[in-house]
């Protein structure tokens, strides 16, 4: 399950940065697949904070040079990704509600594509579980697991599955890199 969580305050110079760059690395230390996107629409400078060079940003995917997910950019150091903002020209903050509209627009489009693809087609021999109580087996089929300890799975000892669910998330992960 995806979370966002938002850092703001009315104030400037309190460490806004500094926070969302230290929690996005600490969450990512935790193994946690993290975007530290960059709305500071008028100042933007987590890129700077990071030492990223110059390169795409939310704001030229606002006036079309590119897709948005082109604009994200991995900070290998820290395991995270970053969406860049665009330092402190204050562009951001004056867009035209038109381009707003076509960027959630294409946001939907592309939730909407990876509900789909996540969903699947409810093909009736698409295997997900297989319960075996003689021999107290479990078989996960979609990551091709088989744990012996079908009893400790009822019970609740869900260590092992949540182990090779981090694992298979991670090779997919290094996958698309
Ligand atoms: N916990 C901290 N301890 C010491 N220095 C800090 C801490 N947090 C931030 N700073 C320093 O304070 C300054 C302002 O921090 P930061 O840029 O994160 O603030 P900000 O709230 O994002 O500012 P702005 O409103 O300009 O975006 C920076 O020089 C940063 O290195
Ligand atoms: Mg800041």
């Amino acid at each position: 399950m995806s979370h966002i969580v938002a850092i703001a305050s009315g104030k400037g110079g309190v460490g806004k940065t500094w926070l969302a760059i230290s929690l996005s690395h600490a969450l990512a230390r935790r193994g946690r697949r993290v975007l530290l996107f960059d709305g500071d629409l008028g100042l933007a400078n987590v890129d700077v904070q990071l030492g990223l060079g110059p390169g795409p940003d939310l704001a030229g995917a606002l006036v079309g040079r590119g897709a948005l997910a082109q604009a994200v950019r991995a900070v290998e150091a820290c395991g995270f990704d970053v969406l860049p903002g665009r330092s402190g020209s204050g562009q951001l903050a004056r867009i035209d509600g038109a381009v707003l509209d076509r960027m959630l627009a294409e946001q939907e489009a592309a939730r909407s594509r990876d509900r789909r693809a996540m969903v699947g087609t409810g093909d009736r021999s698409a295997k997900i579980r297989t319960y075996n109580f003689p021999q107290n087996r479990v078989t996960y089929h979609r990551i091709n697991l088989s744990l012996h300890q079908l009893d400790d799975v009822l019970e609740g000892e869900l260590d092992p599955l949540v182990e090779a669910l981090r694992r298979q998330s991670r090779e997919e992960r290094a996958g698309d890199a």
